[in-house]
């Protein structure tokens, strides 16, 4: 039976994806920008002076924080704009130009938005009859500039980005298609614009040219980042040689790295980071998208604040080119990186604190095969000791790719197995795509059909196309009821043979036909309100997820905590599902690109990212997969994951010294879950996300701007992962300066600002925890982490130059809402300062009950052997044991006793 799924599995991916060999993908199969109508005629778009022109007479303040004008195209058509600019909370600016009076309506994409923007007062000044000023929020301003039309921001005084000083913008409006425009060439304008073919697809352009273009310069940066999903560098490359970055989402088979192709997910935000500032812009558009990238170094001068005089500074010039929608741009001010994470997610919402079980590990195969391969896997993880939380389902589990249902030959009791599962509060995971097989005895698909509930052709016919299933049809996630439907099938009685322990994987969704345009829709399909795919092509993969995270809310009645996994996903997606990176290879250049991808991830609002250890295509060699295992402890979403050819891959298959280096990957993540998900709520609650680039902690430290081979775990921990065969020495740089990293096996201490030689062997996983830093982990084995849950808590002290370090813990139930709508949480801080440690409650109208107390505190970095260590905690006072390493530095305190939920204060003498 497996071999004939590899065959069919290999007929449709080679036949129908036309790819000749499984090591790279086929890039015929994918645009370039030259073959792209609308990428080709905005590229070539070079005026010397920009014909865009803001009409002065027309300025008014609507209301407090938003001001209107018209935007006049002076040389072409003389057709009109509404410019909207509008002050927002939190050092954001939102610009919105729109046609006056489009023959068509241009889509606006509100999905991305948790609420409506908050408006703050601008204050406007108009300087000279050419330019308007407004200044907003802390210390930013705006300089709109009449004739003709550019926008410049400045924060704190700083010129940091300008709109439109290239003269890039360019904007296509909608036209009727007469009988001159269809012959004449009109200096090549008419490129492309009412009808394209591309391989054997014809997209039919019924309403005509529609795209937009514009320059948005980071001014005094030499390094910007995001806009994901690509397999390239953190700090993003020039593209002047090559294509621009392209957003579109789409199924690539095999990707390639370090290029600019489109891959699953979709992100229009850019960061800019300098020594001086963080910035950011956010183009909230669905229309396929390409971006080019270049550095240069430019004079620059402003009508109110010349920056320099005759002194060349450095600016990453950008050029924004979408194929439809409007312009409806954010640009946040900064100045700081947590700033830019606050302002961002202010705007598309932070990602929620996970489950706790959800932040631990995954085992995934496609695919368990049956339910005693599913049972001897976790018999495995007893057997060697290894701690587990997941186990995953793939496709092969239904009933013929017929999803809401199950193979009840392989698993002919689910509910049983996942009670069974659930015995060390494990959970299941199952996969759910959006392509419904085309099948009038399949119960989803003929309801869905009866109901008129599928995606349509432009001549109203409901869209066929294939996917794993053969013959495919798909849900319009666009109209609210098809969403809210769909949603429902998730409930229990509806999917029958799930349980509260199930959770979901949504794949597929960018979405992935296999014999589509570019192996997905074709763009002249309609969705719900007359919507070409054109226009909202990115949000699809997001509104599913939206609506199984929806599905999982209402099973539990609100009370439980979703998780879902998705492939695709768009600005926003990050409030509902968790993102890994697809279909890697088991390649060590695969391994070292998880650090860029995900960093890129991260500061687009991502936190809870990963990418499938040991790659999911081909064999890893063993020591890649206990080198990816390492590295993947310290990545936010942590599961192994392979391909269906791939050899068999659980943690015990590589002989003994493999199954030990990679239990011992898996316990250092146990041990640092209270730290994650102390983590993971700072960032529902701040944005900020767990994994950081260095920059985002040193943010003065240029060494650190182009760093992709280390990341931070919050503020406290480096890590260096090693991601080569075959070294013995890596090159670590501590940044930042008068800091001291403390080695967490050896704990030696290195200091800042330098790079150092470390020797590394196979156990090594090069990590570092900055002085100035508490850390709770939890170092007692258990099986899984849901019953560590009240387990007591290790405190890691690293001692700054002042001898002074603090930190935070949090801790809930681990699985349902209580901590928001009951306020059953702990949140403490911990501070060292003059030799004392306190414990105070950051949250004092908290209720969380547990048992869990400090077993241990361990400080690096104490200069002397203490005579004395005393707790007092409420009125109860202890002198508990401590042992000293002069060698070391190291001072251990061993059960100082207070529980968690306490206020206690540890005075050393
Ligand atoms: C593609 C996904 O990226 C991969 O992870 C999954 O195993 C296969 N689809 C089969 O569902």
């Amino acid at each position: 039976m497996k071999n004939i799924l590899h065959l069919v599995h290999y007929i449709v991916v080679l036949f129908v994806l036309n790819i000749p060999s499984i090591e790279n993908v086929d890039r015929s199969n994918f645009k370039t920008c030259e073959q792209s109508g609308f990428c080709r005629r905005q590229r070539k778009y070079k005026p010397d002076r920009s014909s865009y022109e803001i009409d002065l007479n027309t300025i008014k303040i609507v209301k407090s924080g938003h001001l209107r004008c018209l935007l006049l195209d002076n040389t072409k058509s003389h057709v009109k704009f509404k410019l909207d600019i509008f002050t927002l909370e939190h050092n954001s600016l939102r610009v919105k130009i729109n046609e006056r009076n489009p023959i068509r309506r241009r889509y606006e994409v509100k999905h991305s938005l948790v609420g409506e923007p908050k408006l703050v007062d601008m204050n406007i000044t108009n300087l000279d009859g050419n330019q308007i000023q407004g200044s907003f929020g802390k210390a930013a301003r705006f300089l709109l500039h009449v004739k003709p039309f550019r926008l410049d921001l400045f924060t704190n005084d700083m010129f940091v980005m300008s709109v439109n000083s290239k003269h890039l913008f360019n904007f296509e409006h909608y036209r009727k298609k007469t009988q001159s425009n269809k012959t004449t060439t009109d200096n090549d304008s008419e490129d492309g614009m009412w009808e394209e073919t591309f391989k054997t697809h014809k997209d039919s352009k019924p309403y005509g040219p529609s795209s937009i273009g514009v320059d948005v310069n980071f001014i005094n940066f030499e390094n910007v980042y995001g806009i994901p999903e690509h397999a390239d560098a953190f700090s993003l490359r020039s593209t002047h040689d090559g294509d621009p970055y392209r957003l579109y989402n789409v199924d690539i088979f095999e990707y390639d790295l370090q290029n600019p192709m489109a891959l699953y997910g979709s992100v229009p935000y850019m960061l800019a980071h300098g020594e001086h500032a963080t910035v950011g812009f956010f183009w909230m558009n669905a229309a396929e998208g390409w971006i080019d990238v270049n550095h240069n170094k430019n004079l620059f001068s402003t009508a109110t604040k010349p920056i320099t005089d005759n002194i060349e500074i450095p600016e990453v010039t950008t050029h924004w080119m979408f194929e439809s929608g409007i312009f409806d741009g954010f640009f946040f001010m900064g100045p700081t990186p947590r700033d830019i994470f606050k302002q961002y997610t202010t705007i598309t919402g932070a990602a929620p604190l996970p489950p706790l079980w959800a932040i631990a590990y995954h085992q995934c195969r496609w695919n368990y095969i049956d339910e005693d391969d599913v049972r001897g896997v976790l018999n495995g993880f007893e057997q060697h000791q290894i701690p587990l939380d997941v186990i995953w389902l793939d496709i092969e589990h239904t009933n013929g790719k017929r999803y809401f249902t199950w193979d009840l030959k392989k698993f002919p009791n689910p509910e049983k197995l996942q009670n069974d599962i659930a015995f060390y509060r494990r959970k299941l995971v199952t996969i759910s795509d959006p392509h419904i097989k085309k099948d009038d005895a399949y119960h989803i698909y003929s309801e869905a059909k009866a109901r008129g509930y599928f995606v349509k052709t432009k001549d109203g016919q409901d869209y066929e196309g294939s996917c794993w299933p053969g013959s495919s049809m798909w849900l319009d996630f666009f109209n609210p009821d098809i969403s809210q439907w769909y949603s429902q099938r998730y409930l229990l009685e509806n999917y029958k043979g799930s349980t509260e322990n199930l959770f979901l994987w949504n794949d597929m969704n960018e979405p992935s036909v296999f014999n589509g345009p570019e192996i997905t829709f074709p763009k002249d399909l309609v969705h719900h309100g007359g919507w070409e795919d054109r226009e909202v092509h990115n949000l699809y993969g997001m509104l599913q997820h939206m609506s199984t995270f929806q599905g999982l809310v209402n099973r539990s009645h609100g009370h439980i905590r979703p998780f879902l996994l998705t492939r695709s996903f768009f600005a926003g997606s990050q409030r509902t599902a968790a993102v890994w990176t697809g279909d890697n290879s088991a390649q060590w250049s695969h391994l070292k690109v998880t650090v860029p991808m995900l960093l890129s991830l991260s500061v687009t609002g991502f936190g809870f990212i990963g990418a499938d250890v040991g790659g999911f295509f081909s064999n890893p060699d063993p020591k890649l997969l206990v080198r990816w295992y390492q590295a993947a402890a310290y990545q936010p979403f942590y599961r192994e994951h392979a391909h269906i050819d791939t050899t068999r891959r659980e943690p015990w298959l590589f002989g003994n010294d493999n199954t030990r280096l990679i239990r011992q990957s898996i316990e250092a993540r146990y041990t640092y879950l209270p730290y994650w998900y102390t983590l993971f709520y700072k960032q529902e609650r701040q944005g900020v996300p767990p994994m950081l680039p260095l920059w985002a902690n040193f943010p003065k430290d240029k060494n650190t701007f182009k760093t992709e081979d280390s990341f931070m775990i919050g503020n406290g921990l480096l890590v260096y992962p090693v991601a080569d065969a075959d070294i013995n020495q890596i090159s670590v740089y501590f940044p930042g300066e008068n800091t001291i990293w403390y080695d967490l096996r050896t704990f030696n201490p290195y200091k800042g600002s330098e790079t150092v030689l470390i020797n590394v062997n196979m156990e090594s996983i090069p990590a570092y925890q900055l002085g100035g830093v508490i850390i709770p982990r939890r170092l007692r084995k258990r099986r899984s982490s849901m019953i560590a849950l009240n387990d007591p808590i290790t405190l890691i002290v690293t001692l700054d130059r002042y001898l002074e370090a603090k930190g935070e813990l949090y801790m809930d139930d681990g699985y349902t809402y209580d901590y928001r709508r009951k306020r059953q949480l702990v949140h403490r801080r911990f501070i060292f300062k003059n030799n004392e440690l306190r414990s105070k409650s950051l949250d004092t109208s908290s209720k969380f009950v547990t048992e869990a107390w400090i077993e241990r505190i361990i400080v690096l970095g104490y200069p002397k052997n203490p005579n004395k260590v005393i707790i007092n905690s409420g009125d109860k006072h202890a002198t508990p044991l401590h042992s000293y390493q002069a060698a070391t530095h190291t001072l251990v305190i061993r059960r100082p006793g207070p529980l968690v939920t306490s206020d206690w204060t540890l005075t050393i003498s």
